[in-house]
């Protein structure tokens, strides 16, 4: 069993895509997944096309026993052996510390539920806050997503500066396990300047870890179905591109 939490610093870069292709190609291999939406704008739990939840990770939280998060999982439209931990808007209110157990609240109310995954993927809301730093306390890898753009790489040292942080100081077993170029155009010169950049930066880090640019991608979320189930040429390669991913995460 792996847990893996996707962060970024900045917004809109990715995360959520990740989260889903990942979730997607595991799904596809016959693994069951679990998929945790630690964001408030609940992008994931509605590209996952989730069950009716009366129960969310707000309410998971609030409660903070432990297996609590049991109650709240529902599956999702995608099919057999995935499963969501869904998010809603009031979530944001767990977005900042609270007591002295406030980051590792998440990982104590998994308790006896993440076992049952192969993979648990936490999508991450675009900050370093308080429900990130849940997501890091639970985690076992933390993957961070950025794209070939100057902003961008400039909040990949920042996050991976919170991955160390967080292992330091309550998550000894966290690892970083890559960084995920999102949104790559090959043919562009500053695309592939920032790609060489990155391979300078942190060699060890990038490999397996390009997605391309793709306009399948936000067709296939909007329908709420897998990438790996979407019947186009562009699809399989992003596809493809998860699949590599999952290999590096998995390993
Ligand atoms: N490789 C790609 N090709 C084309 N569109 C993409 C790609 N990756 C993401 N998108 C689109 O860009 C938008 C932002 O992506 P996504 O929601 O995954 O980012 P995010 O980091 O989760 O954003 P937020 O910080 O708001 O949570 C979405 O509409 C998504 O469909
Ligand atoms: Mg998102």
């Amino acid at each position: 069993m792996t847990t893996v939490a996707v962060l970024s610093l900045k917004g809109g870069v990715g995360k959520s895509t990740t989260t889903l292709g990942i979730a997607g190609a595991a799904w596809a291999r016959g693994d069951r997944v679990l998929v945790i939406d630690l964001d408030p704008q609940a992008n994931a739990t509605s590209a996952l096309d989730a069950a009716p939840h009366p129960f969310t990770m707000n309410d998971v939280l609030a409660d903070g026993r432990p297996g609590i998060a049991a109650e709240a999982l529902v599956s999702s439209g995608w099919g057999r052996g995935i499963d969501v931990l869904t998010s809603e808007e009031a979530l944001a209110h767990r977005n900042r510390p609270e007591g002295p157990d406030s980051a590792t609240r998440l990982r104590i109310t998994l308790q006896g539920v993440a076992e049952a995954y192969t993979l648990v993927i936490i999508d991450c809301p675009p900050s370093l806050d308080e429900l990130t730093r849940n997501a890091l306390a639970a985690a076992d890898r933390a993957l961070i997503v950025t794209e070939p753009g100057y902003f961008a790489l400039q909040g990949t040292d920042r996050a991976l500066r919170a991955v160390d942080v967080a292992r330091d100081t309550f998550n000894l077993r966290l690892r970083p396990a890559g960084i995920l170029v999102n949104r790559v155009r090959e043919t562009l010169g500053e695309h592939r300047r920032h790609l060489q950049t990155l391979r300078d930066d942190y060699p060890s880090l990038l490999v397996g870890m390009e997605v391309p640019e793709s306009p399948e991608i936000p067709e296939a979320q909007r329908a709420g179905v897998p990438i790996q189930a979407w019947p186009s040429p562009g699809a399989r390669i992003v596809a493809n591109a998860f699949d590599d991913v999952l290999d590096v995460l998995m390993s």
